[in-house]
């Protein structure tokens, strides 16, 4: 099976109550530590690159190891781009192999938003490339810009037809409370997500894929591992795991996580290396790490996502 968009596996996603996990890559040992988890679950899975991590790993670079995850593994996979800043990184990301695209106008006016996210489903639909867009803004930082809780914004239900209607998206990224990052919550703060804001936008767009950003749970066992091995991550905080599921069972059916793989990778890495002193081979230094994003993507395939045996 080739490298696939996202419109079947939203649909079988909507359909079924479930989500469907996509996680950032940028290096060989994450995309294979998350396509060994899929594997072995039987899952559908987005691999996505944002347009920082696709510098980071050359564009060709991105494009082949996911061709080779999608050849040696059989599964159905989309690769995508994440907050696709402007027009000419969507079409280069399309035109260099990418199955699908964010486009991320968010920041702009709404009247802005839906000229550019129309621009871009132009461009893709003719290619059979599916489209993410934006309303409302998430906190926290994405690509080196970031969103103060101040300023982030929830998205307005009012505007969720008319965006939809007038640009031709297929799915659709919506801001209720969840942020970019490790520390999503102030200290003390009770993590909490505006459901209602969810409940209303699926009933204004029956049957259409809503996209949850900055979903990471923040998993305690990799926190705890990396102060034990000699770092800090106090206070961070992510998304509670039955709120990601109660999404999941909604109109969610997308549902990102990096800030966890980064979590998991690095915590390894000290773990190893703390245990390790003599090492210096990076594969020492990786499997564990490659292994660690694993057993994170199994967990989330099997606890919060429910994509298991949906191939
Ligand atoms: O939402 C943003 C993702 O976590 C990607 O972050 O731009 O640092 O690669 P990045
Ligand atoms: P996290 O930082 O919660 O993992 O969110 C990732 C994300 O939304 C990527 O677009
Ligand atoms: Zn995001």
């Amino acid at each position: 099976m080739p490298l696939v968009n996202t419109t079947e596996m939203f649909k079988k996603a909507y359909d079924g109550g479930y989500a469907i996990g996509a996680f950032n890559v940028n290096n060989m040992e994450i995309v294979q530590g998350i396509v060994e988890a899929c594997k072995a679950n039987n899952s559908p899975v987005i691999l996505q690159c944002s347009s920082s991590a696709r510098k980071y790993a050359h564009p060709l670079y991105v494009v082949k190891m996911v061709e080779a995850a999608v050849e040696e593994t059989g599964l159905p996979i989309a690769l995508h781009l994440d907050h696709g800043p402007d027009f000419e990184t969507c079409k280069s990301c399309i035109d260099s192999g990418f199955t699908s695209v964010m486009i991320d106008g968010s920041h702009h006016d709404f009247e802005t938003n839906i000229e550019v996210t129309r621009k871009v489903v132009e461009y893709a639909h003719e290619r059979g490339i599916t489209v993410e867009g934006e309303l409302g803004q998430l906190a926290g930082v994405e690509d080196e810009v970031s969103v103060s809780a101040e300023k982030a914004q929830y998205t307005d239900p009012d505007q969720v037809v008319e965006f939809a209607e007038r640009t031709g998206v297929d799915s659709l990224a919506i801001a209720i409370g969840t942020s970019h990052g490790a520390f999503k919550f102030k200290p003390g703060q009770k993590p909490q997500l505006r459901f209602d804001i969810l409940e209303e936008v699926s009933r204004k767009l029956p049957g259409f894929p809503i996209v949850l950003h900055g979903a990471s749970s923040v998993m305690p066992e990799y926190v705890e591992m990396i102060r034990q091995f000699g770092g800090s991550m106090d206070d961070a905080i992510g998304i509670p795991e039955d709120m990601l599921r109660q999404a999941a069972a909604l109109a969610v059916c997308k549902i990102n996580v990096d800030s966890d793989l980064r979590i998991a990778f690095t915590a390894a890495i000290r773990k190893h290396l703390a245990e390790n002193p003599t090492h210096f081979d990076p594969r020492q230094l990786l499997t564990p790490s490659r292994d660690a994003i694993t057993a994170v993507v199994a967990h989330k395939i099997q606890t919060v996502l429910g994509s298991a045996n949906r191939v």
